[in-house]
């Protein structure tokens, strides 16, 4: 097993480039199985996550070359046979590959997905764009076999905006017959990445990035290229690190626009921030106004970054509030932070956190990926030592976390242990 282990206090400052979005590019390789010749994706993250779908892909027979954050993908000879539950089971984007091998071959057997512990987070949705295009849906225990004689373009209204369930539905009404209207879309920068891409391969696809997306089938999909849009959520980790701890800290290579919310709500705070074309250069903040927060949806304040920045909420001087609307169990990180020396309450929905108050370094465990980075910043600010193990959680979102923060002054390492 893998812990970093991190010695509090060092100031941080210079460049730190971001890596392709985690989110974007697990949806991209899936849907480059749609397309009959080769395409390629560019600035792909190195990261767990997509040695898990290079895995799947390799299963599947399709030709991959990957390099130099390029990955080429020719799904000419891909078989469609059912992915090992071990496999599907790494990562919860390992679905997709169930909507791409639907749409291009009308039948799929899959497992449910996998992904991090925070809430339940079913695939309703998604099962219910299938069945409006026409496929039959079997379920037994785990395993869903998926068939159709034919998709038919259908109006599919979501009951809450799903990242997942609009992706999948995109995927699966590509190749479809007639048009696809998909109400309620999730409007989150990925998609408009993953449906760019599918236009590239010569889909016809309108309306991404907005709530209603329309589909016109098309019958076939050729070469394609793109490129994965930066991470808005390692952005935004970063930028909170900056306001914790960074000295005219610059977050290169972004997409500002993309964490409009975050930086709202750094300006309500107080932080000292220049925001420019494709970078934000922030420095700490010495107390703070304290802030109420509600994770949202796109362009809502996203649930992925409310961990990383509960610990920016230690360090205001008052009482701050951050509503988590999107799953029931994404609070596990909180036990830590109060061990380290934070006060921080839950009810139900609700943290309440007051600061200012200073964390001590200690023993702390990863249980999924963003409370994984959030422990990493609160030992980038502790006083001595923070061990936090499990950080395959991490490892799977976060290219090069460790050269990445030792690069702008941090003392951190990784480290095997049993
Ligand atoms: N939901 C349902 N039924 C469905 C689909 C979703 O009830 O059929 C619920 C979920 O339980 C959840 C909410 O709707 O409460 C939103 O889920 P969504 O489908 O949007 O999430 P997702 O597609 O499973 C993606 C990201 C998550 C991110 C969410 C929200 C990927 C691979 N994962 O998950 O990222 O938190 O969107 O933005 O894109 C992360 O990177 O740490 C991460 C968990």
């Amino acid at each position: 097993m893998k812990r970093i282990k991190i010695v509090g206090g060092h100031s941080l400052s210079g460049n730190i480039n971001i890596s392709g979005a985690k989110n974007s590019a697990v949806a991209l390789i899936p849907a480059a199985l749609l397309s009959d010749e080769k395409v390629t994706i560019d600035n792909v993250p190195n990261i767990s996550d997509i040695d898990a779908l290079e895995e799947i892909l390799k299963y599947l027979n399709a030709d991959v070359i990957r390099e130099n954050g390029k990955i080429t993908i020719d799904s000419s000879n891909v078989i469609n046979k059912e992915v090992p539950e071990a496999i599907s089971k790494k990562l919860r984007a390992s679905y997709y590959f169930m909507s791409s091998l639907l749409g291009k071959y009308k039948y799929v057997e899959m497992f449910f997905p996998g992904g991090c512990s925070i809430g339940a987070r079913p695939i309703d949705q998604t099962l219910k764009g299938y069945k409006a295009l026409g496929a039959t849906v079997k379920e037994e225990g785990n395993k869903f076999t998926i068939s159709a004689e034919k998709l038919v373009g259908s109006k599919i209204y979501l009951d809450m905006p799903s990242v997942g369930a609009t992706v999948n539905i995109i995927l699966s009404a590509v190749k479809a017959e007639g048009q696809t209207i998909i109400e309620n879309a999730a409007r989150e920068p990925e998609i408009v990445n993953v449906a760019t891409f599918l236009n590239n391969m010569g889909a016809k696809i309108t309306g991404a990035g907005t709530s209603t997306i329309k589909i016109l089938g098309v019958e076939y999909l050729g070469s394609g290229y793109t490129e994965v849009i930066p991470d808005r959520i390692e952005t935004g980790t970063y930028i909170i690190a900056g306001a914790l701890i960074g000295n005219k800290l610059k977050v290169n290579n972004i997409i500002p626009e993309h964490v409009n919310s975050l930086l709202d709500k750094l300006k309500e705070i107080g932080c000292d921030m220049e925001i420019n074309d494709n970078s934000v250069t922030i420095s700490k903040i010495n107390r703070g106004n304290p802030i109420n927060v509600k994770t949202l949806g796109y362009p809502g304040f996203p649930t992925d970054l409310q961990q990383p920045l509960t610990v920016l909420l230690t360090q205001l001087a008052g009482i701050s509030t951050l509503e988590e609307t999107i799953y029931e169990n994404r609070f596990q990180n909180v036990k830590y932070l109060v061990d380290m020396g934070a006060d921080i309450t839950i009810n139900e929905k609700v943290l309440t956190v007051v600061g200012p108050k200073n964390l001590t370094g200690m023993n702390v465990t990863a249980t999924d990926l963003r409370a994984g980075a959030c422990l990493v910043l609160a030992g980038l600010i502790a006083n001595g030592q923070t061990i936090v193990d499990n950080v395959e959680h991490v490892l799977r979102g976060y290219e090069n976390i460790i050269g990445k923060l030792t690069n702008i002054g941090a003392e951190i390492e990784l480290e095997e242990y049993n």
